[in-house]
C-alpha cells in the first residue's frame, strides 16, 4: 500500500550531506553557509552543482566574486553547522561570530574553515535560475582532506570521525558506520 506523502517532497531526499560555502562577499567579509542540496555532477572535470537561495546573502557573494571553498565539517560540528545557517552574513560577521578558524586556501581566494574533515576549493563555471534557487556549478580545483580521516575510497566513518547528514530544520543524523560491500557484476 501506498500513501500521498504529506510533507515537503524533498524531505524524502534527505538525509543529505551538508558542505559549508564559504565566500569573499561585497561588505569585505568571508562568509559560510551550509547547504545540504549538492551534488558530484561530473568527474572529469571535475564539477559540483548547489543550489543556493536566490535571498542568500551567499548567492551576492558567489556573483561577486566567482570562488568558493566547500568545507565538510564533522558531526562534532553540528552545532556550528546549524548555527551558522541561522543567520545571514548581510547581518552578521559569523567569522567572529562562531570564532571560526580559517585555512588560506591554495588556488582561490575565499578560505576554508580550519577544523574541516575536507575542503574542495571550487570556481563557478556555471548558473541557472530554477524557481527561488540558483543552482551553480563549482569547478572543483583542490581538494584537501585532515589527515587520517580519509583512504582513495572516501571518508573513513567510526566511532571517532562521521559526519552530519542534514534531515530537516535543525534534525541531523551521523552515519551508520556499518560498510556493506556488495558483489562485482561482471559484464
Ligand atoms: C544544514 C543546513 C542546510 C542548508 N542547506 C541549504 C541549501 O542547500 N540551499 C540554501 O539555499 N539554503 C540552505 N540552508 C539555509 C542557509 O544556510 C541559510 O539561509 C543561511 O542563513 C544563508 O546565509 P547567508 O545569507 O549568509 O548566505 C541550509 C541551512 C542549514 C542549517
Amino acid at each position: 500500500m501506498f500513501e500521498e506523502f504529506a510533507g515537503r517532497f524533498y524531505y524524502l531526499l534527505h538525509p543529505r550531506p551538508t558542505v559549508v560555502i564559504g565566500t569573499l562577499c561585497p561588505n569585505g567579509r568571508t562568509n559560510f553557509m551550509p547547504a545540504s542540496w549538492n551534488t558530484p555532477v561530473s568527474e572529469e572535470p571535475p564539477t559540483v552543482a548547489v543550489a543556493v537561495d536566490s535571498e542568500a546573502y551567499t548567492r551576492e557573494c558567489l556573483d561577486y566574486c566567482g570562488e568558493a571553498s566547500l568545507n565538510i565539517l564533522s558531526l562534532d560540528d553540528v552545532q556550528l553547522l546549524y548555527d551558522l545557517g541561522s543567520v545571514s552574513g548581510r547581518d552578521v560577521d559569523k567569522v567572529s561570530r562562531f570564532r571560526l578558524e580559517l585555512l588560506e586556501s591554495l588556488t582561490i581566494k575565499p578560505p576554508g574553515i580550519l577544523r574541516s574533515l575536507a575542503i574542495l576549493e571550487s570556481k563557478v563555471v556555471g548558473k541557472y535560475l530554477i524557481g527561488e534557487s540558483v543552482l551553480y556549478v563549482f569547478e572543483v580545483k583542490k581538494v584537501r582532506v585532515r589527515s587520517g580521516v580519509a583512504d582513495k575510497f572516501g571518508f573513513i566513518l567510526s566511532e571517532k570521525i562521521n559526519i552530519p547528514l542534514h534531515a530537516s530544520g535543525r534534525y541531523f543524523y551521523g552515519v551508520g558506520a556499518r560498510k556493506l560491500a556488495t558483489r562485482k557484476v561482471s559484464p
